[in-house]
């Protein structure tokens, strides 16, 4: 059994600094079931703050939605893993499928930053799922995996620890229409069966997969309940307080001991 659900909210590029700190302290005071873990990934500029005014918050852990795949030095624009660390920043996203779409991240780039995440302490949320025509190609498994065995599998068992996957179909992220219950159990399933051929079971077992695209309140319930979803990764619904606490409470479906 795995000590969290976790419901991760990606706010993207939207928000102003007052809306943040509103939805933020909205989201604070939301009470969770007892073993849900809330994770908020507000822009970059807001990272420092929100960090801040979460502090007293044990069950809100703040992440990044992105960093970069060098150390540090003369890149311009760019933000180090380990200056989220020193913020007091827990997580990052990576690999996402806008950051692969609009700025060209390949899956060695994708790797490449998810190792500066984890040599600085940062549990990276690595993002996998495929586009639409690869689904009505019915290649959706191979593309998956494709995209696992360039990075996630280049991890050693200690590593792969503490990482947490999201499945993100791409046709259900923004799109109003999430993946079916079938769909989104069979992936999750075949994810975790391609962890447990590469690392053995017990750690696939632990190992913690998201399912993001489209999770509203009227389909959290169905989703979180599913065998092989410890949690979800939110876009549009988390930008909304009363449509974020309701996911946060439909976690309670996902305690299935
Ligand atoms: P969505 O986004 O919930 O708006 O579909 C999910 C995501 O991109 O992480």
């Amino acid at each position: 059994m795995k000590r969290y659900t976790i419901i991760a909210a990606n706010w993207k590029m939207h928000l102003r600094a007052d809306e943040a700190r509103q939805l933020a302290d909205a989201i604070a005071v939301c009470r969770p079931p007892e073993h849900t873990r809330i994770i908020l990934a507000p822009p970059f500029v807001y990272l420092y703050e929100m960090v801040q005014r979460t502090a007293s918050h044990p069950h809100i852990h703040i992440s990044a939605q992105n960093c970069s795949q060098f150390s540090q030095g003369a890149y311009t624009g760019e933000v180090a893993a380990f200056m989220l660390q020193s913020i007091g920043c827990k997580y990052v996203i990576i690999g996402h499928s806008e950051r692969r779409k609009y700025f060209g991240e390949t899956d060695a780039i994708v790797y490449e930053k998810m190792l500066r995440a984890i040599e600085n302490d940062l549990t990276p949320i690595l993002c996998c799922g495929e586009p639409l025509d690869v689904r009505q190609q019915n290649q959706h498994r191979e593309y998956v995996f494709h995209q696992l065995q360039n990075t996630l599998f280049h991890l050693d068992e200690r590593q792969l620890t503490d990482i947490i996957l999201a499945y993100e179909p791409i046709w259900a992220i923004g799109t109003g229409i999430a993946a079916s219950t079938e769909q989104i159990q069979e992936m999750h399933h075949f994810i975790r069966q391609s962890i447990a051929e590469h690392y053995g079971s017990a750690i696939a077992q632990q190992c913690y997969i998201l399912y993001g695209g489209s999770v509203k309140p009227q389909n959290a319930t169905e989703i979180l309940s599913l065998e092989d979803v410890d949690g979800a990764l939110v876009g549009g619904a988390s930008l909304q307080a009363d449509s974020f606490c309701a996911i946060v409470r439909a976690s309670a479906a996902h305690r299935k001991d």
